[in-house]
């Protein structure tokens, strides 16, 4: 089973990106599950039904989130009813929408969870007992993706190394900077530090660099928007045996725009 899992997709910019290269690389492979983080999916902020619809008709089928969850309001109105959204599972009980879905690729079940690290973040529950529980109550699936949407490194190579032998793959996700340390650790799970972002290149984030450099400079509020200009595509592309759900292969997927 091959797996495309997409970093940070941010803005329209983004959007329109994803769409595009997507095309191309279902093209070069055979893409069994398209999962995406779409945390910045509008304008840098959250994600609301179009933005949603649009990544759906681009091929993702699971969109995965983060801090930015609930920057857009209307979320709330339909999260609970799309099965294909998930947002962090440490929230506190009670929280809108699912931490975790279940979708089929084939008759294969595979189960797809985002958690949020808590350093320079929201002090949310215990991502590492959070994943224990949920692991728990699903015994019998053997394909399991993590988005583990974190600040440091630390947090999400602990993740890494907490899980191995026991999911599929931890995606780490939220600084959109790719790190070059993908690979499959010793039982079987694939790893990456960030996937990275796909959108505007010479932001800062996605981010008009104009606005990141003033806001640092002068230390006073700013309203960001994203940057124009040429973009960027992370992603990284996971092979996994149909049989354990074992990984047995990941690579990073680049693209950019030429300027
Ligand atoms: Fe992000
Ligand atoms: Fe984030």
């Amino acid at each position: 089973m091959n797996v495309l899992f997409i970093g940070d997709i941010v803005g329209l910019e983004g959007q329109e990106y994803a769409e595009r290269v997507l095309e191309e690389v279902s093209r070069d492979h055979q893409l069994d599950l398209v999962i995406a983080n779409g945390e910045n999916a509008v304008h840098g902020r959250g994600l609301n039904r179009k933005a949603a619809e649009r990544l759906y008709d681009a091929g993702v089928e699971i969109i995965t989130l983060g801090n930015h969850t609930w920057d857009q309001h209307e979320l709330q109105d339909f999260i609970d009813e799309d099965a294909r959204i998930v947002r962090p599972c440490n929230y506190p009980p009670g929280t809108p929408g699912r931490g975790y879905t279940v979708c089929k690729v084939g008759s294969t079940e595979v189960l797809v969870v985002n958690l949020m690290g808590r350093t320079f973040l929201s002090q949310l529950d215990c991502p590492f007992r959070t994943i224990d529980a949920v692991l728990k109550q699903h015994p019998a699936i053997r394909h399991i993706i993590v988005d583990m949407h974190a600040e440091v490194t630390s947090e999400k190579l602990a993740m890494g190394w907490y899980l191995d032998g026991r999911v599929s793959a931890v995606f780490g996700t939220h600084t959109h900077v790719p790190t070059a340390d993908e690979r499959v650790l010793p039982h079987g799970t694939a790893y990456i530090t960030d996937v990275g972002m796909v959108g505007p290149r010479d932001g800062i984030l996605g981010v008009d660099r104009e606005i990141v450099i003033g806001r640092l400079i002068s230390q006073m509020p700013a309203r960001f928007s994203v940057a124009k200009g040429p973009r960027q595509f992370h992603a990284v592309l996971c092979e996994l045996s149909d049989e354990t759900g074992r990984a047995t292969a990941i690579k990073r997927v680049t693209k950019y725009e030429s300027a």
